[in-house]
């Protein structure tokens, strides 16, 4: 069975966050969002991309270093993995980490989230799988986790890059809070060649276009709005000052919208930001860490240096 850890994100919650980010001067919706039934869907299929080398690349390193992660004392406990989305790079671990005993993942996505847990049940009958639906960037005290079990918090997929320095710190923080003692192996995403970076995130295919653009029909859908999708179009930008990839929607004419019983107007060119994906070297990487109270262990990356996968160490 799933737990719902609260805060679940509620109807009321994506209204109220639309709403405000779509008037603020600078227009915005968090990245959480993209995540409905049919966005994890399409963030499934852009994995498998070509131009997508991120999951590919950590693939690998987590392929080459699992017996190595299998040393870290969570890998006899409990498994917390903090945006699970399909849970396919945790069957590298759970193939090798012999003794865990709990697998919790933990993700905003309810029905995919489901999906996964129960394929991961039926694929290692004596492990407790326990599946959380909460919001990560929520207080994550009330995880059902049992005191006597050591922790290993799996978080790939450089989730962390969608959010600021300050506030990858803040989520850092946060977890070594939850689950005191813990260690932790995090995928990260490092700064490379623009052509690289935009590619991967405005794909030729046009599957990251459409996993934006899902964010629109996702508001027709659940707020009753009716965005015509035609007259937005996706674009993914490299800032760097930031060190990230930007997805924009940008309207393409002068608009106004009714969503949730209020009107939004839009300028022609304006756009809505909707996520951030940071880019941090060791570097960054290490100040972030240091902040959040996490000591790093190690770190592996692939040949070409695209993508690093650091083990951590709460303090
Ligand atoms: C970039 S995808 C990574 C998925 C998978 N871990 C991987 O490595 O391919 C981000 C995942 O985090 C989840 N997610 C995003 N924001 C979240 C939040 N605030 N709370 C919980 N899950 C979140 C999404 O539903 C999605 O499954």
């Amino acid at each position: 069975m799933t737990k719902h850890v609260s805060p679940v994100p509620q109807d009321q919650t994506f209204r109220a966050e639309v709403l405000s980010g779509l008037k603020a001067d600078r227009k915005f919706l968090s990245s959480k969002w993209l995540y409905d039934d049919v966005g994890s869907h399409l963030f499934e299929a852009i994995t498998e991309l070509d131009a997508y080398y991120p999951t590919r690349t950590e693939f690998t390193i987590l392929k080459e270093n699992a017996r190595q992660y299998a040393r870290l004392p969570g890998a006899r406990g409990a498994m917390v993995e903090l945006g699970s989305g399909s849970s396919r790079k945790t069957d590298l671990l759970l193939g090798t980490f012999q003794d865990l005993s709990v697998y919790m993942p933990v993700d905003i996505s309810a029905n995919h989230l489901k999906e996964a847990g129960e394929r991961v049940r039926r694929a290692y009958p004596s492990l407790a799988v326990i599946p959380v639906t909460a919001d990560f960037t929520q207080p994550l005290g009330n995880l059902p986790l049992l005191p006597e079990l050591p922790v290993l918090v799996f978080f790939p997929g450089s989730t962390i890059g969608n959010f600021e320095r300050s506030e990858a710190a803040a989520l850092l923080q946060r977890i070594r809070d939850a689950m005191p003692g813990a260690s932790m192996i995090v995928g990260v995403d490092r700064p490379k060649s623009e052509d690289i970076l935009v590619t991967a995130y405005d794909d030729p295919a046009g599957i990251t276009a459409a996993f934006n653009q899902n964010l629109l029909q996702r508001i027709n859908r659940e707020l009753g709005a009716s965005i015509d999708l035609q007259s937005f179009t996706h674009k993914a930008i490299w800032n760097a000052a930031e060190s990230r990839v930007e997805m924009h929607l940008v309207s393409l004419k002068d608009q106004d919208v009714e969503i949730g019983g209020e009107t939004i107007s839009f300028r022609q060119d304006e756009t809505i930001h909707t996520e951030n994906s940071h880019k941090y070297d060791e570097k960054a990487f290490a100040e972030i860490a240091d902040e959040g109270g996490w000591r790093i262990l190690g770190q592996d990356t692939d040949k070409d240096g695209l993508f690093s996968v650091y083990t951590l160490q709460a303090v």
